[in-house]
């Protein structure tokens, strides 16, 4: 069965003919081509399809899509402003953040919910609240210490 459904991605609206069934990771990939959220497990234990949902880290693959109607969503897709990295993509890139990268556009989004919600996070907060996301290449070290360079960017960027 179909519905109509409207999504605000990335502060673009749509109005998509969807299956009533289709998760939200299903209809941001297979019909908004919006590739940046992965499918690696599909059952809500590794984080690569992570989206931001009214400024919530949600896992889309556990979602139906109809759960995202008349919400914000963004993606990786929305986050670099004029052809400018976000800050956390930058610190990301600068430190190396990533091997393989399948990971990465969730890791990202996690880390500007926890860094939105929680500015000052300790290492420990920053670790229990990415302990959600998986990187199966182990590079976890980097990705730590990008989110301590995002940290502190945005931290000075937002005179905090
Ligand atoms: S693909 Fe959604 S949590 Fe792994
Ligand atoms: S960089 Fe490869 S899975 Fe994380």
């Amino acid at each position: 069965m179909n519905e109509t459904l409207r999504l605000r991605v990335n502060g673009q609206d749509f109005e998509l003919q969807v299956r009533t069934h289709h998760t939200l990771l299903q209809v941001l990939r297979d019909q908004l081509k919006l590739f940046g959220a992965r499918e690696g497990c599909g059952v809500g234990m590794c984080g690569a399809c992570t989206v931001l949902l009214d400024g919530q880290a949600v896992s889309s693959c556990l979602m139906l899509a109809a759960q995202a109607a008349d919400k914000e969503l963004l993606t990786v897709e929305g986050l670099a402003e004029n052809g400018r990295l976000h800050p956390i993509q930058q610190a990301y890139v600068e430190c190396s953040g990533y091997q393989c990268s399948f990971c990465t556009p969730g890791f990202i989004l996690t880390t500007l919910a926890l860094l939105e919600e929680n500015p000052h996070a300790s290492e420990e907060e920053i670790r229990d609240y990415l302990a959600g996301n998986l990187c199966r290449c182990g590079s976890y070290v980097k990705i730590l210490k990008s989110v301590k360079l995002a940290q502190q960017q945005m931290l000075v960027s937002k005179n905090l």
